[in-house]
This record gives structure tokens, C-alpha cells and sequence, in this order.
């Protein structure tokens, strides 16, 4: 039988070291020939103690982020793009349609609300107002958001809807690449329960999922497969 996965996010010996601007330009090295591949249909999860580099490995595959050495390509409109070699044009694109990143720390919620806030990425992906509002809404109730305040800015919501509003946003969309840093961390267990089914479910339609989850059960409840990033021998 033909093997239908296909490899989406390529790293090949990544390589990040901060310079420490404040510090007298010290180097901080966090990431050195660090090499993964993420399947269609599998849900990754990375592991590594805090401040290990975790969340540096998410952003270098989300496309904002440059690189200090090695590969990173993802798979968009059916081929392997390398992302440093790549025109910032291509980049956008591949933000806009490929890859859905849920980062650990809430983006700032701009002062539009937050069904429009869901429902913006449908739009920029061409899915026409109506359709996107729709799809915003089922994915707000899903997320137990309540419908009255869905037309209010999220700004004054709690930590714990704005992360919803976060997930909504992202989940929304049929990305096939997702990357979710702990996109669960500040939910309750039924919260949480609501968006690991998510996430099962957009592993099932095919997206290939590099996530990093802090707790046992989560990872349990989504991971085809577990990396571990080794951390770095301190520099001298
Ligand atoms: N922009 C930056 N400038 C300087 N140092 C940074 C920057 N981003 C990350 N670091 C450093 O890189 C290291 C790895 O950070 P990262 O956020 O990737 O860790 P992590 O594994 O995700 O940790 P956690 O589990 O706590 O989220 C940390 O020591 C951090 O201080
Ligand atoms: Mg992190």
C-alpha cells in the first residue's frame, strides 16, 4: 500500500543564539543541530524542560522569525519552501494559508470584536463575511464563549476566554500545518477538554500538529508522537 503521509515541517540542524544586547552582548545559545519532521495527520509533541528552547523551535517554523543556522521548510501549495530562502511575499502567503501558530504568550487583541477577530483569517483567505461570521460563531460556541459577547472587543475578557479567542481564531481555519504553543495553559479541565478535541479533530482531517502541552494528560490525549529537545551543555 502506497504511504500516504507526507512530510509538512522540515527542520534540518537549526541552529539560534540570542545576543544579549544588555548584557554586554552576550551569547545565550539555545538551539544547535536540532533536526524533526512533522507527518500529515500526526500531532507532535515537544518536550523539554522550561527554557530549553521550545517555543524558539515554534517560532522559527511560524515564519517571523530568522534563523542562526540549518533548515527550516514547511510544505505550502504542495512543496517544500525553505523559509530564510523564501521572498517575504511567499512568507505572508504561507502565514495566511498554510500555518495556523497559537503562541504561548496572548497577542495583543486589537479593538474589533471578537467574532471579527475569529472570523478575520476566513476572510483574508477569501471565505466571503457572512460564511466567515458563521463559522467564527459555531467555533466561539464550541469554545463555550457565550454568544452575548461576541460583538464586544476581548480586551476585557478573562485570561482564560481571551486564550478561547485565541484558539477560536486559529482552529477556525483548516491550516494544514498547526503549531500550538501550550495552548491549554491557563484553561480549566473542561476548557481544556474542549480545545484537545479540537485539536484531535484537526489531526484527523490531515493537519500535521507540532505542539508543545505542559501537562501529562493533555499530551496523552493528542500525541502520535513525542520529540525530546535536549538542552544545550551551558557555555562557558
Ligand atoms: N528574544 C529573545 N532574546 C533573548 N533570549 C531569548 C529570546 N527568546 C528566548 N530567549 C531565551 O532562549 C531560551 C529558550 O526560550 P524558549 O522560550 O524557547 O524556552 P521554552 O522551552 O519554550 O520554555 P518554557 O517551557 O518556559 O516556555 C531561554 O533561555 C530564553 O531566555
Ligand atoms: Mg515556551
Amino acid at each position: 500500500m502506497p504511504d500516504d503521509k507526507t512530510v509538512m515541517i522540515a527542520i534540518e540542524s537549526l541552529a539560534k543564539t540570542f545576543t544579549l544586547h544588555l548584557r554586554g552582548s552576550v551569547e545565550l545559545r539555545v538551539l544547535q543541530a536540532f533536526s524533526m519532521q512533522v507527518e500529515t495527520g500526526e500531532c507532535v509533541v515537544l518536550r523539554a524542560p522550561s527554557g530549553t528552547g521550545k517555543s524558539t523551535v515554534l517560532r522559527s517554523v511560524s515564519g517571523n522569525y530568522r534563523i542562526g543556522g540549518g533548515r527550516v521548510a514547511v510544505r505550502h501549495e504542495g512543496e517544500m519552501v525553505d523559509l530564510s530562502a523564501a521572498s517575504p511575499r511567499t512568507v505572508m502567503e504561507i502565514r495566511r494559508n498554510t500555518i495556523g501558530y497559537v503562541s504561548q504568550f496572548l497577542r495583543v487583541i486589537p479593538r474589533v470584536s471578537a467574532l471579527d477577530v475569529v472570523a478575520e483569517p476566513l476572510m483574508a483567505r477569501g471565505v466571503p463575511t457572512d460564511e466567515a461570521r458563521e463559522r467564527a460563531g459555531t467555533m466561539l460556541g464550541r469554545l463555550h464563549i457565550p454568544a452575548k459577547m461576541w460583538d464586544l472587543p476581548p480586551a476585557t475578557f478573562s485570561g482564560g476566554e481571551q486564550q478561547r479567542v485565541n484558539i477560536a481564531r486559529v482552529l477556525a481555519v483548516d491550516y494544514p500545518i498547526l503549531l500550538l504553543d501550550e495552548p491549554t495553559a491557563s484553561l480549566d479541565d473542561a476548557n481544556r477538554a474542549l480545545v484537545l478535541d479540537l485539536v484531535r479533530e484537526a489531526r484527523e482531517r490531515g493537519a500535521a500538529i507540532l505542539a508543545i502541552l505542559h501537562d501529562e494528560a493533555s499530551r496523552a490525549a493528542v500525541a502520535t508522537r513525542y520529540v525530546d529537545l535536549a538542552p544545550l551543555e551551558a557555555a562557558a
